[in-house]
């Protein structure tokens, strides 16, 4: 790639004569690089929101910016580009091998973004044909899952973790919540409900920190899901794995236990993050909690509004040019990287001119990307929040917020935005009966009279009502004739593993 120079007029952004205030070719201090291009690393991407938008201001649509070691990347800020992009596969790919910072060795193997580029054999590096029976595989075996026991699954599983720490009127809703109900649901599916414990969410979130211990925990998840499939070899099951295995496309022993990876983390990480991030937004939004309190709102529509303003995955690293080609007014070459920048993306001004109105449930963001590899598993992901959400308010109307806003902390890469705890205090309650046969009944409707309150309204929230449920129903009785035909029939085996998986705690 040919980055550009800095500006025509040799000015940047705020006005500033750039002949006069040039920084020292290369002054990490002053967030340029060679060239006068910008960097998406050191101090000034420790912001990268307003750093995108300068790079907006700067250069337009698509804009040139650096990577760690001063690698030249596009960065696809606009919504109609990204779009573009994604969905042009005769242009652009995920394969990383074309990169011409990789082939001619200035990126270096210990580059620190390799995690996000390095090309593997998944479906989220391959294209054509390949891509097609890798996906097809996938897909394949999520057409398998039965959504009205999914929904049920996690409903249960959001009453587990509540009993969990009901009773102390206290609770950190990333730590014990957000970072929890992904990993039960994802085990379930997969197959390895009897997997599901604390060191399972500490290994991928330890995993997804990089640290020390990075290795052994993504070593940890990986010996796990060999087991599965072991397993499922000689034990088949109704669950995700066993389609997988069974799955026309044949995929071997490793493209079956590395598919298994992607769609576990990838699951994880963007569901933990949306959870946490519309549970902040509720609790810290006072548009937000007076939409859901008055009904003018419902969660999915919430949802839907935080995968605009803050999706769980800010960014993918990345795509790259098949040939030379023109995007966004910049001219690409063969070889060059870009950025798919979704945060940036979903407030383009051409597409939100007023960032504070309300989406109503517009689903036409980038967060689940687009074109050939448009996320298989954003039905999931809507329902582990839908429902999750749901059913933690039903059971903790009174949540507030147990910190001043601006104490909240995220973590923060090039690729995802991560918050570190989310302190509420409610009023305690005591736990619920988890242990009731899930109701084959159609679920309950949309509950719209959320009573969240903040701190400074601390002392209505005592007159609440006490949220909890109405009793159990009676043993459920077998499905009723009546049962709309076109309903998936629940998974044969579910009950016994929800029960497997509350008993073994
Ligand atoms: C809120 C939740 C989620 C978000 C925001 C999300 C977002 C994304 C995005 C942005 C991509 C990449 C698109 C690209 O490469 O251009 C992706 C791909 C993928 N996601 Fe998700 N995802 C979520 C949940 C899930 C879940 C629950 C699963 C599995 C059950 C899943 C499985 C995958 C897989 C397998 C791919 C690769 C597809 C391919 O390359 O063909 N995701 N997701």
């Amino acid at each position: 790639m040919t980055p550009e120079s800095p500006s025509p007029t040799g000015s940047d952004h705020t006005g500033t004569d750039a002949s006069s205030a040039v920084p020292p070719p290369g002054c990490p201090a002053h967030g340029l690089g060679p060239g006068g291009v910008r960097r998406l690393y050191g101090p000034e991407a420790e912001d990268l929101g307003a750093l995108y938008e300068k790079l907006r201001a700067d250069h337009g649509p698509v804009a040139p910016a650096l990577l760690h070691d001063d690698v030249p990347i596009w960065v696809v800020l606009g919504h109609a580009e990204n779009l573009h992009m994604v969905r042009s596969p005769a242009h652009f790919t995920r394969d990383s091998r074309i990169w011409a910072p990789l082939v001619s060795g200035e990126v270096k193997p210990d580059h620190p973004l390799t995690p996000h580029f390095a090309w593997q054999p998944i479906c989220s590096h391959a294209e054509g044909d390949e891509h097609l029976r890798l996906r097809g595989a996938v897909t394949g075996a999520m057409s398998t899952i039965d959504y009205r026991g999914l929904r049920r699954f996690i409903n249960r599983a959001t009453q587990y973790l509540v009993n969990r720490f009901c009773e102390q009127g206290r609770a950190d809703l990333v730590g014990q919540f957000a970072d929890h109900l992904p990993m039960a649901v994802m085990c379930e599916v997969l197959g390895m409900g009897e997997e599901y414990n604390d060191r399972i969410v500490h290994a991928a979130r330890d995993m997804l920190k990089g640290t020390e211990t990075a290795i052994a925990s993504n070593q940890y998840i990986v010996e796990a899901l060999g087991r599965l499939v072991a397993r499922r070899r000689t034990d088949p099951d109704d669950d995700f794995t066993t389609h997988l295995i069974n799955h026309p496309a044949r995929l071997t022993d490793d493209e079956i236990r590395e598919h298994l990876r992607v769609v576990l983390i990838a699951a994880y990480e963007a569901t933990a993050n949306l959870l946490a991030n519309v549970l902040r937004m509720i609790l810290t939004d006072p548009r937000f909690r007076a939409q859901l309190r008055g009904g003018q709102m419902t969660v999915p529509e919430a949802v839907e509004q935080s995968l605009w303003d803050e999706p769980p995955f800010s960014s993918i690293l990345g795509y790259f040019a098949k040939q030379d080609t023109e995007l966004g007014g910049q001219r690409i070459r063969k070889g060059d990287g870009l950025l798919f920048a979704i945060a940036p993306g979903n407030v383009d001004p051409r597409v939100r001119p007023d960032l504070s109105a309300n989406m109503q449930g517009n689903r036409s963001h980038l967060a689940f990307g687009g074109g050939p590899h448009e996320c298989p598993g954003q039905d999931i992901g809507r329902a582990i929040a839908d429902t999750g959400i749901d059913a933690l308010l039903t059971r903790l109307p009174d949540l507030e917020l147990d910190c001043d806003e601006d104490e909240l902390r995220w973590t923060a890469s090039i690729a995802s935005r991560h918050l570190v705890q989310l302190p509420v205090r409610f009023q305690p309650k005591p736990p619920q009966d988890v242990t009731q046969q899930p109701s084959l009944r159609p679920e309950p409707a949309q509950r719209t009279d959320w009573e969240i309150t903040t701190a400074s309204a601390a002392g209505s929230a005592t007159a609440v009502p006490d949220p909890l449920p109405a009793p159990p129903p009676p043993p459920a009785a077998p499905p009723a004739p009546s049962e709309p035909a076109a309903e998936p029939r629940p998974r044969p085996g579910l009950w016994r593993r929800v029960l497997h998986w509350w008993r073994s705690r």
